[in-house]
């Protein structure tokens, strides 16, 4: 997931295929819609100015996008730093550094498909669904924690927790370590976001270091002591017969502790709010099995979590009569691909009834979400046993979005249930 950036200067661009939004403006990030709807009505395939790169909001271009091998999330297979000018690496940022680069979501074929291969069979949907009725008694558990209080901070209180204990678990860790990983994993997502400082890259590689330390010592007691957990799995499984280097796993683990819950605990934060502000009657949404699948995917669709990714051209190329050379950077827009006129009829509406409903979310291609059939878990057990526990919830503040662009998700979800 590292911060991608256009290195070598685009300056070849004519001005009606420009576009503007500042990515740290409040009023852009607390409805990129508005922005969007702009770009659906034009030219949803645009140079945006502020970032230096071409991006994509249509359907159509960001699936195609996410699928076509010419493009990658890594280029240093296919080109020198030299060749592209991408800056050396930094001593400041080499813990953070060294947990990006076994990283899955950083690697292309065939190191990525052998890395992949491994994890995945930990995540497949018929392993991961044994994990529903934990998932349901942890929410419950959650839920009686703060039912008497009549109000709360839902994020805090609820989003947050349930994605950090099942994944800390999944990988074979204590449940009571969840708040000090997610503080770990806050401050390394820090990273990925516009404009970064050299005081948050310090600090991303004290998270970092403190986060590798930790799991050294746990990697150490299980070649020990053998678990049945992730952690021990990816120790000793031997794809092919070649086995994983402690540093492999440890930035997979990692990787699956911060993809693992940051952008569920949006997805629950904005869900939520979709729903109550819609005005539907929560009872309808979760009357069945498939309707609460239903409603969960909508939610994804309509907020979602995460808006944008990048990838590097491998090559020269030319894309609906765009040139790019090798190393360039593009942007896939999730969020306003999801809402793409043309791809689904009524677009800005929350609709949990709609039949049309698969969406970018979680990406697609070689890096398509390993977690969805967790996070779909997740989403669809929260969101059902929070509205029957508490049928009477309503908003009680007006939410807010953080202020980062990438990561669309609300810094508080103050509701009220009496
Ligand atoms: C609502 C929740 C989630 C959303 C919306 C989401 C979204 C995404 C997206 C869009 C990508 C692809 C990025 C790209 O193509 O550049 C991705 C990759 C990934 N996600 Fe998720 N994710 C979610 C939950 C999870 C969970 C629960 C886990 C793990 C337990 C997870 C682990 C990963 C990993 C490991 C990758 C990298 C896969 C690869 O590169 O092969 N995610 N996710």
């Amino acid at each position: 997931m590292a911060a991608i950036l256009q290195i070598k200067p685009i300056t070849d661009v004519p001005a009606d295929r420009r576009a503007s939004a500042n990515p740290r403006d409040p009023e852009f990030f607390q409805n990129p819609y508005a922005f969007y709807d702009r770009l659906h009505a034009t030219d949803p395939a645009f140079f945006w100015d502020e970032y230096g790169h071409w991006c994509f909001a249509g359907f159509k271009d960001v699936s195609a996008l996410l699928r076509d091998k010419r493009f990658g999330r890594d280029i240093l297979h296919v080109a020198t730093r030299e060749e592209i000018g991408l800056p050396a690496p930094q001593p400041h940022t080499a813990a953070f550094d060294l947990t990006e680069k076994y990283s899955l979501l950083n690697l292309e074929p065939p190191a990525h498909t052998r890395l992949r291969m491994l994890v995945n069979r930990a995540f497949v949907s018929r392993h991961v669904e044994q994990l529903r009725p934990r998932i349901r008694t942890l929410a419950n558990e959650i839920i009686d924690g703060f039912e008497g209080e009549g109000s709360v901070d839902l994020i805090k209180a609820f989003a947050a927790p349930i994605p950090a204990i099942v994944i800390a678990e999944m990988i074979g860790l204590p449940a009571e370590m969840a708040p000090q990983l997610l503080n770990w994993s806050n401050r390394m997502v820090q990273m990925y976001m516009f404009g970064v400082t050299r005081e948050v890259e310090l600090d991303a590689n004290q998270a970092s270091a403190d986060f590798m330390d930790y799991l050294r010592t746990v990697i150490a007691e299980r070649r020990r002591q053998p678990r049945e957990d992730l952690l021990t799995h990816m120790l000793t499984a031997e794809p092919g017969g070649d086995r994983l280097s402690d540093d492999e796993v440890m930035s997979t683990a990692i990787l699956l502790l911060n993809a693992g819950h940051e952008a569920t605990v949006h997805t629950t934060g904005n869900g939520v709010k979709s729903i109550l502000e819609s005005g539907i009657d929560p009872a309808t949404l979760f009357a069945s099995e498939e309707q609460t699948q239903a409603t969960a995917e909508e939610c994804l669709r309509f907020d979602a979590p995460l808006h944008m990714f990048t990838r590097y051209a491998l090559t020269d190329l030319e894309y609906e009569g765009i040139r790019l050379r090798k190393g360039d950077v593009i942007g896939l827009m999730l969020g306003a691909a999801n809402r793409d006129p043309k791809r689904f009829a009524d677009a800005n509406r929350f609709d949990p009834f709609r039949t049309d409903g698969a969406n970018v979310s979680f990406g697609a291609g070689i890096h398509f979400c390993i977690g969805a059939p967790l996070a779909r878990i997740e989403l669809q057990v929260a969101f059902a046993e929070l509205f029957r526990r508490l049928p009477r919830l309503r908003i009680a503040e007006p939410p807010r979005y953080g202020d980062v662009y990438h990561f669309h998700g609300l810094e508080k979800l103050v509701v009220e249930w009496r």
